[in-house]
């Protein structure tokens, strides 16, 4: 299969680490043109480096802005081109006691998971569908269908990434337009790998490390080690790719077989 996306534009949102980073060198390298972005200025640089670095590909900028809200919003979307293809990778999570979370909190989880994907969308949209092409991707979770008992405010913005995903791709129905969700499972982020190390110790190799942690506490799992960036950057490249241009309104998983279901 050979995947081309010269001449495509990409804003990864949250891409200065982990699963953003690995997307965003993973469309450089199949030839787009590819914007970066996270909070800071220094760190977009940095990341802006590691992606050329990655890719080999010197067409990576920067656009550094909160996209939790609405002036950064305005902020990247000034510094950005016209966007073909747009990922909304950009996520918090953490756990906590479900009675103990605030209405600050609820709010805050929404602004930053689910408002910043939906004001990205509404910003890009027309664009992608004057020009007939187009690729949105929002970046869900296994939490999304699985709801953890303690990060049910996670789950709640990953589940409204479906719905908002499912619903935007009727709305670019016959434009060329597709717009997806990507359903994440247990992936090795600099966060996730600290949290392992903290649960089964610092002895092991990492191999064993991990595998310990997934069969004592994620057992759901059918890969029984943890998911690597560039996995789920495989999946994200191909959706953005013209060879999955009938690939729409859909959550595909690349989940390790954690989520226990045939669908989706
Ligand atoms: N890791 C997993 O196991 C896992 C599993 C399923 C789904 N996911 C989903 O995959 C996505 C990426 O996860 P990850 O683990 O790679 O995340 P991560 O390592 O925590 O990175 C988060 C990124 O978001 C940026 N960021 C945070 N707040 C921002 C804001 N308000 N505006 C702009 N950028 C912001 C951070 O950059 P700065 O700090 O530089 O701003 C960073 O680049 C998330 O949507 C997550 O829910 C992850």
């Amino acid at each position: 299969m050979q995947i081309d996306l010269s001449g495509r534009t990409a804003l990864v949102t949250g891409s200065t680490q982990g699963i953003g980073l690995a997307i965003a060198t993973a469309l450089a390298r199949a030839g787009a043109r590819v914007v970066v972005n996270g909070r800071g200025e220094e760190r977009v640089a940095d990341a802006v480096r590691t992606v050329r670095a990655g890719s080999g590909s010197e067409d990576v900028t920067g656009a550094a802005g909160d996209l939790a809200t609405e002036q950064g919003a305005a902020d990247v979307l000034r510094a950005v081109p016209a966007l073909d293809i747009l990922v909304n990778n950009l996520g918090v999570f953490g756990s906590a006691d479900p009675l103990e979370i605030d209405d600050a909190e609820w709010r805050r989880y929404f602004e930053v998971n689910v408002l910043s994907a939906v004001r990205l969308i509404r910003a890009c949209l027309p664009g992608m569908k004057e020009r007939g092409w187009g690729r949105i991707l929002d970046l869900a979770s296994d939490s999304a269908v699985a709801i953890p008992a303690e990060m049910i405010h996670y789950g709640m913005t990953k589940t409204a990434l479906l719905a908002i995903g499912r619903g935007f791709a009727k709305d670019a129905a016959g434009t060329g337009v597709t717009v997806n969700s990507v359903i994440a499972g247990p992936t090795r982020t600099g966060g996730v790998e600290q949290f392992v190390r903290e649960l089964v110790g610092d002895e092991l190799p990492w191999d064993e490390a991990q595998r310990a942690f997934m069969v004592k506490y994620r057992p759901q799992s059918l890969i029984q080690r943890l998911i690597e960036p560039e996995e789920i950057a495989n999946m994200v490249v191909y959706l953005a790719s013209p060879l999955a241009s009938a690939t729409t309104g859909g959550a595909l998983r690349v989940d390790g077989g954690y989520v226990d279901s045939i669908l989706p």
